[in-house]
């Protein structure tokens, strides 16, 4: 076979066979392909697009180029039935819920067996922010990985060089091609992924707004039903949440400091960030019947938050990932925005918070950036919220000549209105297996 050919084909909008995404595939993964012409093939599928045959032969072909991560029978007849679920998010500003959701699951009888990813561009990685920990690892061999899911029901960790080596090498491809918001290649990188994970089922939450990749409704739609598609026919039921990014995931954006409002949900604290956790885990209770239906799943969620349960789960899986969480982590000095006038919260321009965080050294520009886990920004309410004149909108976590740097960008990233401003929706839509209820 030709890749030239192929590579024409799909430039032509022709549609690929099973035998020729294969190919290309394996021969990319052999070395035979070059990175030149995989970029050429990315550039050509997010250009012509693929039909869901294509996707989904795709998907399999990624997740082909490696290994599944084994369900051991681990003795105990009680463990070894523990459904294996996750949830995924396409990725927005301020967006903490993974570091809620795992050991949360775990204490609800359910083994969340993350593979997460490093950020890259404004909105952040939940790798990066569990390394604020000391010590917190996220690199393990698959005997490693199974030893931590027996113990605390939940790991968070990166792909091992086994979980789809094709993703690992195409996405790293995609982010310097400018071929990343293309549905099918979101679509094989991430099941590719999360099937190999040999998951029971998964939630994703796929974020509509300007923080998120997704900027639309309806590409947030098309790529939502890609995905529960996809990953219903390849075996693993998928739901998939349409939720607002048009606003940061509650108040924290950073590393160190979306670790401590984390903490603080898994203390207890009630606001946008629980409640949509709650969302999604519920969702994943109902499907691997834990719970009979969503009310009865909300009242367990909330009880294992509020005793305290899910944060013990949570230092568990710290300390069995090499970290010691000693109270709230440390942040970098503190300056407050303030409202130049009093007025409603009715926008955000996110894309300017995201990029004042990676300008601050809390994200990276380019891969293998250090991070300051330090740094960080603060947001004090949610749009609808009203501010009187000189309250702090937002506070700052970096050196002062940062501050100063970026005070004026970030007071021009909200606007306040006198009128009375609406509340958004956090949950817009919620795709694929019916509604447990
Ligand atoms: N997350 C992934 O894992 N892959 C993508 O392509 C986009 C987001």
């Amino acid at each position: 076979m030709l890749v030239t050919t192929l590579l024409r084909k799909k430039r032509d909008g022709g549609t690929l066979q099973q035998d020729e995404i294969e190919y290309l595939i394996d021969a990319y993964c052999r070395g035979d392909v070059t990175e030149y012409q995989m970029s050429a093939f990315a550039m050509a599928v997010a250009i012509r697009g693929m039909d869901p045959v294509e996707t989904a032969t795709l998907t399999r072909a990624m997740l082909g180029s490696g290994k599944l991560l084994q369900r051991p029978d681990r003795g105990d007849p009680l463990k070894a039935e523990r459904p294996r679920v996750d949830k995924h998010s396409t990725g927005g500003l301020g967006d903490k819920v993974s570091l809620i959701l795992a050991p949360l699951l775990a204490v609800c009888d359910l083994d969340v067996p993350m593979i997460s990813g490093r950020g890259l561009g404004s909105t952040g990685g939940t790798l990066d922010k569990l390394e604020s920990i000391a010590g917190f690892q996220t690199q393990f061999e698959a005997d490693q990985l199974d030893r931590i899911l027996a113990d605390c029901g939940a790991f968070i960790a990166s792909a091992t060089e086994h979980i789809a080596p094709a993703d690992q090498k195409l996405y790293a491809l995609r982010d310097v091609t400018g071929t990343v918001e293309s549905v099918p290649l979101i679509t094989a990188s991430i099941l590719s992924k999360k099937l190999a994970a040999n998951l029971d089922a998964l939630v994703m939450d796929v974020k509509v707004g300007h923080a998120g990749f997704m900027k639309t409704p309806e590409r947030a739609l098309e790529l939502a039903k890609s995905l529960v598609r996809v990953g219903g026919e390849a075996g693993l039921p998928t739901t998939a949440w349409l939720t607002d990014m048009d606003q940061p995931l509650g108040e924290a954006v950073g590393n160190a400091i979306e670790v401590n409002e984390s903490v603080e949900v898994l203390q207890g604290a009630s606001g946008a960030v629980r409640d949509l956790t709650i969302e999604l885990c519920a969702d994943l209770l109902v499907r691997t019947k834990v719970a009979n239906d969503l009310e009865s799943a909300r009242s367990i969620l909330a009880q294992r938050l509020d005793s305290g349960l899910a944060m013990e789960r949570f230092e568990r899986m710290v300390v069995a990932q090499g970290g010691k969480l000693t109270g709230t982590l440390p942040l970098a000095a503190t300056h407050p925005i303030l409202a130049p006038q009093q007025g409603y919260l009715s926008h955000f321009d996110c894309a300017a918070i995201g990029d004042a965080v990676v300008c601050l050294g809390g994200g990276r520009r380019k891969v293998g950036d250090r991070i300051d886990h330090q740094v960080g920004i603060r947001v004090h309410g949610r749009i609808g919220d009203f501010f009187e004149k000189s309250q702090p909108v937002m506070t700052l976590h970096c050196s002062a000549t940062q501050a100063e740097q970026y005070s004026k960008l970030l007071a021009d990233s909200f606007s306040l209105s006198s009128q009375s401003v609406e509340p958004r929706p956090l949950v817009l839509e919620r795709l694929g297996i019916p509604d447990p209820e």
